[in-house]
């Protein structure tokens, strides 16, 4: 869980992190305990979720030094704007009782707004205020059109991303541009855990088919980041370090693939 993969600006990031996506306050502070207490060490939370001050709490209160854990929180569709997510950002912290963040993203590419607020994460990172800034839900196109302005280049990009949803373009691109791709709904929500072919390669290595996901994730660069309120599924999620897929696996797992979303496309978002 400790493994880590290295920015374009040096900071190291965790391969394997919890996502905390919409749990509730109350819940989110048992969810992260329990996560931190098995090992994690990467949280991704945004101020979406509204859960920012249960995650920090949590992290205070494991008595893990701050600086051993990878926090990214993100800033939300009606936050952004320059002064806006300059603001926006001070608030999250605020809740998070951090003093800096590890990684600050743009949560969605809002048409109009994301070059502004791009300005603020940089602003915000030449600060010293965030280790590293990104970017979510970006496609390649508006990574081109972000990267025409932009002074730094995003670190990373946070996508949805499962079997059903390979994301090869953008992948492809991020490669290429030395952008970290993250995976968000790496399970597809846990819709197709029953696909054959999934539970064909999780029989030959005596895992599940979630492990044989969230390893397929590592073993293609992609940082993976599962959502799990339950301590039995955040261990087994956690346990996939200890096996390897071949590439044939890879290539099966790859061909599962329809291009089909959970979420919204970027384009098609009602901003
Ligand atoms: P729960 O929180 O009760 O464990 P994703 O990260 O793809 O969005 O998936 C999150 C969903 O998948 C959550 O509803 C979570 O439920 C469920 N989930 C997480 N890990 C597993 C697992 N190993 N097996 C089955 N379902 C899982």
């Amino acid at each position: 869980l400790t493994t880590t993969t290295t920015l374009h600006n040096g900071v190291e990031i965790p391969v394997f992190g919890l996502g905390v996506y919409k749990i509730p306050e109350q819940e989110v502070y048992d969810s992260v305990t329990s996560a931190l207490a098995l090992g994690y060490r990467h949280i991704d939370t945004a101020s979406f979720y509204e859960n920012e001050e249960g995650v920090g709490k949590a992290i205070k209160d494991s008595d893990i030094p701050r600086n051993d854990i990878f926090v990214t929180t993100k800033v939300w569709n009606d936050e952004q704007g320059y002064d806006e997510t300059l603001q926006a950002f001070e608030r999250s912290l605020k809740r998070l009782e951090f003093d800096y963040v590890d990684l600050y993203l743009i949560h969605w590419p809002v048409p109009g707004k994301y070059k502004e607020t791009w300005k603020a994460l940089e602003k915000l990172y030449k600060d010293g205020k965030v280790r590293a800034i990104g970017v979510s839900n970006f496609l390649p196109h508006h990574l081109e059109s972000l990267m025409e302005d932009a002074e730094i280049k995003p670190m990373a990009n946070q996508i949805e991303l499962h079997p059903q949803l390979t994301q090869v373009e953008t992948r492809n691109y991020c490669k290429q541009h030395n952008i970290k791709v993250e995976a968000w709904s790496p399970l597809g929500r846990a819709n197709y855990l029953d696909d054959p072919i999934l539970n064909e390669i999780a029989n030959k290595h005596n895992k599940t088919p979630a492990q044989v996901i969230l390893r397929w994730n590592v073993q293609s660069e992609i940082i993976t980041i599962p959502k799990s309120v339950n301590t039995l599924r955040q261990k087994e999620n956690a346990d996939v370090f200890d096996f390897e897929l071949t590439n044939e696996e890879v290539q099966k797992i790859d061909s599962i693939n329809i291009n089909k979303r959970i979420g919204q496309h970027p384009d098609h978002f009602k901003y």
